[in-house]
């Protein structure tokens, strides 16, 4: 669902909307989807799309982090990824390098930690020992935790939770009368997170392609047609905006 908020038939100027700082929700996931075809629409190779997202990274990155959200997850290359063609996914991998190494001493300065879910094993060497360098040069910082998911795919994250209560079962570790859910979250790549408050996704589909399976039961959902290049934070700001403005019940009543 598209939920513009439009006032006589105006879009609503949202860069300056008033909202509520005590009420910003705590986790931000978004799907980063519209690269291709935002290259697409300018006759640019769809690698240039992927280049000019980066952008958008930086700008939300800086207002989660103004705005006081705790958590911002990035689907960044998810398990079927792999399946495009070589050179595409290569120019992915040196951009995640490139960010990395450009960008680290200024996430740094703005005391954001930076790390990662999914299967990280798979990337190329250079992409996995630039990922923990990030992560242990950040990981005492106490402002956004930004959270890349890279070879992330959410039925894969249940395989893998599923095989470590296996394993521990096995092992004498784990009795199957404690498995419940709390404990099924503890073996997930997010078990340090808290469940995603709102998901976004950009580009207009509206489907979560694999992403957060387990953690999304009783997040809100928010599109828009914006493709992630052109994300800004005043997106992000009608996105939040939005979110403060729904009932969330959790399968509950509304409070009177
Ligand atoms: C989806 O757009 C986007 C991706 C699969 C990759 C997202 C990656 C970045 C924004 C840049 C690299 C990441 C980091 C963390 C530096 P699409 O290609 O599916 O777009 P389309 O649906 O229009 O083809």
């Amino acid at each position: 669902m598209i939920k513009f908020l439009n006032f006589n038939n105006k879009k609503k100027d949202f860069s300056n909307i008033d909202i509520d700082l005590n009420r910003i929700p705590k986790h931000i996931a978004i799907i980063m989807d519209g690269n291709g075809r935002w290259a697409k629409e300018r006759k640019m190779p769809r690698t240039l799309g992927h280049k000019a997202g980066v952008e958008a990274i930086r700008d939300i990155v800086k207002e989660c982090n103004n705005l006081g959200v705790k958590y911002l997850t990035l689907y960044a290359f998810s398990t079927e990824n792999w399946k495009r063609p070589k050179d595409e996914v290569n120019a992915l991998m040196k951009l995640l390098i490139e960010y990395l190494k450009s960008e680290i001493a200024e996430l740094n300065k703005q005391n954001v930690v930076v790390m990662h879910i999914g299967d990280i094993s798979k990337l190329p060497l250079i992409c996995q020992d630039e990922l923990n360098k990030a992560y242990h040069r950040t990981k005492h910082n106490s402002g956004l935790v930004l959270n890349l998911a890279l070879n992330y795919g959410g039925r894969n994250e249940l395989v893998y939770a599923i095989k470590g209560i296996a394993q521990d079962i096995k092992n004498g570790d784990l009795k199957i009368e404690s498995i419940n859910e709390e404990l099924v979250s503890n073996y997930l790549y997010t078990k340090e997170l808290p469940d995603p408050d709102i998901i976004i996704r950009t580009a207009g589909e509206q489907r979560l392609s694999n992403f957060l399976l387990w953690q999304c039961a009783y997040s809100e959902f928010w599109y828009t047609n914006i493709k992630w290049p052109d994300f800004r934070k005043t997106h992000l700001r009608e996105a939040i905006y939005d979110y403060q403005n729904r009932d969330r019940r959790f399968g509950g009543l509304k409070q009177e």
